[in-house]
């Protein structure tokens, strides 16, 4: 039996600023069942990074705002219903966040040991101090550090080992939902390797689901179950990675994104870039919001909003073109 983990339905939000009022997340809807993993891909300012602050509850105060739909979390429901001290509460145990710039998430003046040991005090309350030890050891020797560095601070460290020790943190968790911010995309490919890994083992022996945002298509195609594409605050295209990767049909976005879809499969292949730029988010082109980009628009892209078509199984593509195929089956 499937066990639904996340459900984000018809989630808006928008940053106001004294510049103006952005809109950043614009209707979107991504669920996930227990032990899944989300693949969620985008371009640079596509609010990747905002979705998963929303499902934190960690948007910028006074400046970040959720205006519509609701975010609904294993049994707990509505995460937006919850007081500062529950989310408190639910956030490292329950949704772990590996943040997309995590330099800033540890303490200077604690000793990484320290600081990963931390995590299990809260957690394995159990465990013996020798314990505790061994598995900040252990922790460390997994993201390539060696084991003797735990007395250090983190302004002894590299970025790259900051990174990983974060990583660790998050990791040492054991929490039911990890969302991870581009986790790898600052590492060399061996740890990089050695993470993935670590998470796919989470995943395996805990049942941990996952969002993970990425831009590399080879960590998509090795490791997630679900995959979400992203475009100026919309979700444009969604469904299994199997569908995604075996369709014909995909949004115009999509294929300017991957190249050409059977590349996707490739390891190495990453986003390659689309002609335009992403639309400023206090400024969004009407109707569809690629339609300035999009080789195959017509008249009515210009000032109606597509609608969500579902194309096959839980493949689902918001675009024009699709209506027109659904409207003729
Ligand atoms: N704190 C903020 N205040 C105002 N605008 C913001 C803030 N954070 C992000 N944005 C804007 O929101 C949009 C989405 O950003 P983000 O969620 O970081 O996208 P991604 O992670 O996909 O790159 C961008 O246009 C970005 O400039
Ligand atoms: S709705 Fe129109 S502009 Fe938007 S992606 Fe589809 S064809 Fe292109
Ligand atoms: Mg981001």
């Amino acid at each position: 039996m499937s066990e639904k983990i996340l459900n984000i339905a018809h989630l808006s939000a928008e940053y106001r600023t004294d510049d103006g009022v952005s809109s950043v997340l614009n209707d979107i809807s991504i669920s996930l069942e227990k032990g899944e993993t989300l693949g969620l891909v985008g371009e640079t300012g596509a609010g990747k990074t905002t979705t998963a602050l929303a499902v934190m509850r960690l948007l910028p105060k006074h400046t970040g705002f959720i205006t519509g739909g609701d975010i609904e979390f294993a049994e707990a429901g509505s995460l937006l219903a919850r007081t500062e001290a529950e989310m408190r509460a639910i956030r490292g145990h329950r949704i772990s966040m590996i943040f997309q710039d995590p330099m800033t998430s540890l303490n200077p003046v604690l000793r990484i040991g320290d600081q990963i040991k931390e995590s299990f005090k809260i957690h394995m309350p159990d465990l013996s101090d020798e314990e505790m030890e061994q598995k900040v050891d252990q922790m460390l020797e997994m993201v390539g550090i060696p084991a003797s560095r735990k007395r250090e601070y983190p302004h002894q460290f590299s970025g790259g080992m900051k990174q990983r020790v974060v990583i660790a943190i998050a990791l040492s968790l054991e929490p039911e939902l990890l969302i991870a911010d581009e986790p790898t995309t600052a590492l060399d490919v061996t740890i990089q390797a050695q993470v993935l890994h670590m998470m796919r083992q989470l995943k395996k022996n805990l049942g941990t689901s996952m969002i993970l945002i990425t831009h590399d298509l080879g960590i998509v195609s090795q490791n997630c179950d679900k995959v979400a594409v992203m475009y100026a605050g919309t979700i444009v295209e969604s469904g299994t990675a199997e569908e995604l990767f075996l369709s014909e049909s995909h949004h115009p976005y999509t294929v300017g994104l991957f190249g050409s879809i059977p590349d996707m499969k490739k390891q190495t292949k990453r986003l390659s870039p689309i002609d335009g730029l992403m639309p400023d988010p206090m400024d969004l082109p009407t109707g569809c919001v690629f339609h300035p980009r999009c080789p195959k628009c017509m008249e009515k892209c210009k000032c109606e909003v597509p609608k969500e078509v579902t194309v096959d199984g839980q493949h689902v593509i918001r675009c024009h073109l699709f209506e027109e195929v659904e409207r003729h089956v």
